[in-house]
């Protein structure tokens, strides 16, 4: 199977920082990582400017925007990648006629689409349509909310292990030194990781701990 041959890559989320921290936690971080996310909440402050600022002054990482889009997929996507971003996320949830939208702009530019799967209700039949769509990546996502309540992205990655064999997976959602070999058993392509990096009182410790673990598969 060729997706237990290849070495996962580590995706760091900023979502909780300031512009400021984010330079800081990167430039301590940024051999141990693989692909830098604008979260969400990091977008909503400082907009896409800061999707440039990464990429202009991490040049060797790739840039993934968490745009989570939802609509008008053509532009959104487009001022994503025009911003400098590699991968740009949308909800999977949406319209095949958004995602299609979203993987023909990233294939003009020779980017990366990412479908977040969170709340979608039949995970296998919903990553099958993706599939078919063409979409680069395959996120499982238990969102922050949902965290909350004490669910995990386990089962859901369990679960797209067993229908998905070609699209790349990545899975998000609590992810922390603690738990990762959990995941890894599922060989997802991108292992997402925040709060476990960001959160913890030592961020470079927690961050070369799971690049350990990501290199020796457990
Ligand atoms: C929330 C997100 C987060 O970036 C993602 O969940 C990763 O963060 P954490 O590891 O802290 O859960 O997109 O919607
Ligand atoms: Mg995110």
């Amino acid at each position: 199977l060729f997706f237990a041959m290849t070495t996962p890559l580590l995706q760091l989320a900023l979502d909780h920082v300031t512009r400021d921290d984010a330079f800081v936690l990167l430039d301590q971080l940024e051999e141990l990582v693989d692909i830098v996310e604008v979260g969400t909440p990091l977008l909503m402050r400082y907009g896409l400017s800061i999707v440039s600022d990464f990429s202009t002054r991490y040049p060797h990482l790739k840039v993934l925007c968490d745009a989570k889009i939802m609509d008008a997929a053509d532009l959104e996507t487009r001022l994503c990648f025009d911003a400098g971003a590699d991968y740009v996320t949308f909800l999977a949830l949406t319209d095949d006629l958004t995602v299609r939208a979203c993987v023909e702009v990233a294939n003009e530019y020779g980017c990366q689409v990412m479908a977040d799967m969170i709340c979608v209700p039949d995970l296998p039949a919903r990553a099958l349509t993706l599939e078919s769509l063409g979409v680069h990546v395959i996120a499982v996502h238990t969102g922050v909310d949902q965290q909350a309540q004490g669910r995990t992205p386990l089962d859901d990655l369990a679960a797209l292990r067993e229908s998905v064999s070609v699209t790349p997976l990545a899975v998000a959602g609590g992810i922390s030194p603690r738990n990762l070999a959990e995941y890894l058993r599922y060989q997802p392509s991108i292992v997402i990781v925040g709060g476990g990096i960001t959160s913890a009182s030592d961020p470079a410790g927690a961050a070369r701990t799971i690049r350990q673990a990501i290199q020796t598969g457990h």
